[in-house]
């Protein structure tokens, strides 16, 4: 079956941390869904390569620190004046460093706070504004990840900032409702992106690829689709939610063995 024509050319969408990864993905799909496409990323090098592969056609890109509020305001009035007033946003850059609690600094817990979490409420704020102020019924979609609900060794801060993601977005989705802004949340699970900024061990993704039911790893192209569907108008009635992605692996635990013995059982499984 053949995915779904989304049509976004009368659409002017923002990502940011879409030099690399799953942002660069969700550029990609946008764009090639027709929209006009922004990209904002810390990294000005891959930010122009990404940007660079879209070609010169309804693309925008300006580096952009999410942290900051002046930075923030400048990319999304630069976007803006470029592009026209934005009517998507993918508040998507966000860091993974690993460092169990006892040895973690409080550099390193501020840096994935300010990055993950106002990093978040800055950017959904400025596109909030101004989908307000122009009357635009936008879709705004924020980037978890399964951290929010699993834990593990090495990411409370992480874990803790994504999670707060969540709850973020529910709260924006209350208080946009009436604008008829649609603010949901895609929460990731492992997608294969081999990350410059936040590198990994080949145990740590031997491990996480072993949890997940549907056999492989996530793509950018999976999270993009979700991106796809949220920001259309079939997700119009869609709003303050979480959507997995991640092919089961929050759905339980698959690893389990089945607890009657063979031969008490009828196999019929694939
Ligand atoms: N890859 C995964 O398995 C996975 C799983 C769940 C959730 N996520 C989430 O998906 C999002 C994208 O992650 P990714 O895997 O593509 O990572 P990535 O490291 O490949 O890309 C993230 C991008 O964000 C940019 N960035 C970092 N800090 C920034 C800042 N302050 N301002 C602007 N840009 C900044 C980086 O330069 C980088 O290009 C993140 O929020 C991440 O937490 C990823």
């Amino acid at each position: 079956m053949s995915a779904p024509a989304f049509d976004f050319k009368d659409h002017v969408v923002v990502v940011t941390g879409a030099g690399a990864g799953i942002g660069e993905g969700i550029a990609q799909a946008f764009h090639a869904a027709g929209a006009r496409v922004a990209l904002g990323d810390l990294r000005e090098a891959p930010l122009k390569q990404a940007a660079g592969t879209l070609g010169a056609e309804r693309v925008f890109a300006q580096a952009v620190d999410v942290r900051d509020e002046g930075s923030v305001a400048s990319f999304v009035a630069a976007a803006e004046k470029q592009l026209g007033g934005v009517s998507v946003l993918v508040a998507n850059a966000g860091i993974y460093p690993n460092t169990p609690v006892v040895d973690m600094d409080v550099e390193e817990w501020d840096r994935v706070m300010e990055t993950n979490v106002r990093g978040v409420f800055l950017t959904c704020r400025a596109a909030a504004r101004s989908m307000v102020a122009h009357g635009t019924p936008g879709k705004i979609i924020t980037i978890s990840s399964g951290a929010y609900a699993s834990g593990r060794p090495g990411a409370a801060h992480y874990c803790a900032s994504k999670a707060a993601v969540v709850m973020f977005t529910k709260v924006l989705a209350l208080e946009l409702a009436k604008a008829r802004i649609n603010v949901n949340c895609i929460a990731p699970g492992f997608v294969r992106v081999d990350s410059e900024v936040s590198p990994l061990t080949e145990e740590y993704v031997t491990a996480l690829t072993r949890g997940i039911p549907w056999g492989r790893q996530g793509t950018p192209r999976d999270i993009a689709n979700a991106a796809l569907f949220l920001a259309s108008p079939l997700a119009d009635y869609v709003t303050g939610e979480v959507l997995s992605v991640n092919g089961g692996t929050s759905a339980g635990r698959s690893q389990l063995p089945l607890s009657t013995p063979p031969g008490a059982r009828k196999e019929r499984s694939p």
